[in-house]
């Protein structure tokens, strides 16, 4: 299909959409990354041939298409999420297994998303140069929030979990007004342009390497990256059982850790009081200033949390602050310890000293008052 064509397909739904950000022709397309345009800039045969591959593959915003899952989500939900849908699809008076086309759910994610995240969800919308934490880049595969361990692609569940609770303390609000189809749809069309951008990657640095690029090599990069999605359910981070209680006790054993340099160390980036400001996660420059230590996964100086504030983006309850120090953060330089092994290759912190973090943690901001 041509880009022609592409527009004006778009512009032919941008009425029933009904909504005030009308993005210009070049915000509507998909294409190659700038990236891959600049390591391709001495290939352009290759640059087109990727580029056809993409198209043929995933289709375009006005034909989207994905390969791995043609079926798509409504063939995944679990049992308990189909019957949410099934409910929610009755009272709108709609058929109960209605769900969104491909097409439909792009032109969701065109309307609620696009602006943050971008055409191909690269995180370079127009509202991306004026917000801090930046909308994620969907393309690396990388996503902070889930409950996976591994750095492994988010479950189905996690990026559903994300739309409907936002991330607490970023401009990424909750989008649980929606209907249960349409999260469920705008999940859909997050993982195929993250699996698309993975792809394109992958491609640009096999052809850099080997100089090749054709149908059959792509057809096995999609299998690569399609099958780190499909291990996100083997990565999930189960906690069964109860849940050791909050104590004074706890809380100092959760102390204790959080200063031991053998332990979690925690104090080393997030401080003795918790306010982000621990030794490592600063440093002096060449000019004689003091900046930021470390940088994000995408090139961003990221700052330790300050938990003094009591801001968790990736969710307050306890499991999700357990899941956090057990498998770290991924995209940045928070490690995780819940598999770490100690010199004797016994575990470095039992199940009871992660939770004695966590009631150490949720208890910094009490402490912090004026
Ligand atoms: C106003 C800007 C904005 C809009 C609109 C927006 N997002 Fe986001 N989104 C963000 C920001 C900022 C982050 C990064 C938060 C962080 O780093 O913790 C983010 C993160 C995410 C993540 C990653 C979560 C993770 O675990 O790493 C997903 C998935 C996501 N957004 C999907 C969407 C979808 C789908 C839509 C549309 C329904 C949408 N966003 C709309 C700003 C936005
Ligand atoms: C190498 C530096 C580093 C170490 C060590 C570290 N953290 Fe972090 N931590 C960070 C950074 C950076 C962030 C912010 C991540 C982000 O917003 O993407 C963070 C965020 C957090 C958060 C906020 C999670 C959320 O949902 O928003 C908690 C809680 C936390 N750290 C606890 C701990 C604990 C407990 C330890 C010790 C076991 C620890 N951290 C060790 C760097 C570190």
């Amino acid at each position: 299909m041509s880009l022609r064509s592409v527009l004006l397909a778009l512009v032919g739904l941008l009425p029933a959409a009904g909504c005030g950000f009308q993005p210009g022709a070049a915000e509507l397309a998909w294409g190659l990354s700038a990236k891959s345009r600049e390591e391709l800039a001495e290939a352009p045969q290759a640059q087109s041939e990727l580029a056809r591959l993409l198209e043929q593959n995933f289709g375009t915003p006005a034909d989207p298409r994905f390969p791995p899952a043609p079926q798509g989500g409504l063939a995944e939900l679990k049992p308990e999420r189909r019957a949410a849908l099934e409910r929610d699809n009755q009272t709108r008076g709609l058929a109960a297994d209605h769900y969104p086309t491909p097409l439909e759910s792009a032109e969701l994610y065109r309307v609620h998303c696009l602006h943050c995240h971008g055409a191909a969800g690269a995180g370079d919308g127009p509202t991306a140069a004026s917000i801090n934490p930046k909308p994620r880049d969907f393309r690396k595969g990388i996503f902070k929030w889930a409950a996976v361990k591994d750095k492994a692609r988010p479950r189905r569940e996690d990026l559903t979990t994300i739309l409907e609770n936002g991330v607490y303390g970023t401009a990424m609000h909750s989008f649980a007004r929606l209907p249960v189809a349409e999260i469920e749809g705008l999940a859909d069309h997050v993982r195929l342009l993250s699996v698309r951008g993975e792809v394109e990657t992958l491609a640009v640095n096999h052809f850099k390497e080997e100089d090749e690029l054709d149908e059959e090599l792509f057809g096995e990069h999609i299998d690569t990256v399609w099958s780190r999605w499909q291990r996100a359910e083997s990565k999930f981070i189960a906690w069964e059982g109860e849940i050791p209680s909050d104590s004074p006790a706890m809380r100092a054993r959760g102390r204790e850790l959080y200063l031991d340099a053998r332990k979690g160390n925690c104090v080393q980036c997030h401080g003795d009081a918790g306010k982000g400001d621990g030794p490592a996660a600063w440093k002096i420059n060449a000019k004689g200033k003091k900046e930021l230590a470390y940088l994000d996964d995408w090139g961003f100086p990221i700052q330790p949390r300050d938990l003094t504030q009591g801001i968790y983006r990736g969710g307050a309850r306890p499991i999700d602050i357990y899941r956090r120090i057990y498998a770290g953060i991924n995209g940045g330089p928070m490690p995780g310890i819940g598999e770490t092994k100690n010199s004797q290759g016994g575990p470095l912190v039992s199940s009871d000293d992660l939770w004695a973090l966590v009631h150490y943690v949720r208890s910094i901001p009490e402490g912090a008052g004026p």
